[in-house]
């Protein structure tokens, strides 16, 4: 039996957010769709933030009021606010992501808040998602480098994510928000988390700016962890974040793990179709190195000419 590792596509949030061109909603479930004929059953459908901060995302509960097959597919949505997680759960959302910052100066940029309100907000959301049922995970972004202070201190963020699990919270993503962590970093973070609460409940994102991110997601698979956020296309960064670029692209982190062992679940060649959905969607060429490789094969283009 081979063994598994989840992958929750945030194409269509961490992806899109960044994406200067607006896409009209139904592109946007034309990809949902694309996705979930690969395989992908873990999804970051939307954010529920400002529409003013991020244009791309103002069609949130829209989105979320048309997703397909929502008893089956782990759906979740990005919230930065309690307001944000009172939007969700009108549109019905049964789990959400807070993303909190491990620095001052990212919270004030991200979310207008300072760390500490950013704190007691993830944890004011992660109880009262507590109350209604709701899944409640937790990013701590900029947890290796934040753009504006530089190098974090890794004891805060061992310190931050054992606070959110302690309070409840389902899961911490620890999330290399530009793209700047290296291995080692991204080993001995898990090195130390791992053991204290478990890989069950940790997962990993990270940004490929510097050609880092599939080796910063097999540090993480070395030590434990066999849940990764990934983007179609390699799409992403953070809108608030100077210098962030996408994120590990979907079709390389499942080449490498199915390449390696690893069961996710995801089809290949499907995930190839995806990747020009995608395309279409942002209008410009897309797709990680696994994408370039399979289009020099030439076999994607003959495949999507046949659709
Ligand atoms: N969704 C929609 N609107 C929201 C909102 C939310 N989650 N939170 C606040 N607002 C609205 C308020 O209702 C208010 O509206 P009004 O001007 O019509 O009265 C306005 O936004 C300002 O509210 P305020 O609380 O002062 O917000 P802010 O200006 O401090 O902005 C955020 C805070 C969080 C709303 C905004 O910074 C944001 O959405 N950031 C998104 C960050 C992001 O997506 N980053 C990338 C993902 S990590
Ligand atoms: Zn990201």
């Amino acid at each position: 039996m081979r063994e598994s590792v989840i992958i929750n596509e945030v194409g269509l949030r961490d992806g899109l957010q960044n994406q200067q061109k607006l896409v009209p909603t139904d592109q946007k479930l034309d990809l949902l769709v694309a996705l979930l004929r690969a395989g992908v059953r873990n999804v970051e459908v939307t954010s529920f933030v400002s529409p003013k901060a991020v244009p791309q995302m103002a069609d949130a509960a829209e989105i979320y009021s048309q997703l397909p097959a929502k008893d089956s597919i782990d759906y979740s949505v990005l919230v930065p606010n309690m307001r944000g997680y009172e939007r969700a759960r009108e549109s019905g959302a049964a789990s959400v992501a807070v993303v909190t910052a491990c620095t001052k100066t990212m919270n004030q940029r991200n979310i207008n808040m300072s760390l500490d309100q950013a704190i007691a907000t993830a944890k004011a959301i992660v109880r009262r998602a507590a109350v209604d049922k709701v899944v409640a995970r937790i990013y701590l972004a900029t947890a290796f480098v934040c753009p504006f202070e530089g190098a974090v201190d890794p004891a805060r963020v061992h310190q931050l994510a054992g606070r959110m699990l302690d309070l409840g919270a389902a899961e911490v993503i620890v999330a290399d928000t530009i793209g700047a962590a290296n291995p080692v970093e991204v080993a001995r973070m898990f090195e130390v988390l791992v053991p204290r609460h478990g890989a069950q409940r940790l997962s990993g994102h990270f940004h490929d700016t510097k050609g880092l991110a599939l080796a910063n997601t097999f540090a993480a698979l070395e030590r434990g962890i066999r849940k990764f956020d990934a983007s179609i296309g390699g799409m992403g960064g953070c809108p608030f974040a100077p210098g962030a670029a996408g994120n590990a692209a979907t079709e390389d982190v499942v080449n490498m793990l199915e390449s390696a062992g690893y069961a996710t679940g995801i089809d290949l060649d499907a995930l190839a179709a995806a990747v020009i959905v995608a395309e279409r969607c942002v209008e410009r060429s897309l797709g990680g190195r696994w994408m370039s490789w399979r289009r020099s094969k030439g076999s994607v283009q003959t495949k999507i000419q046949d659709e």
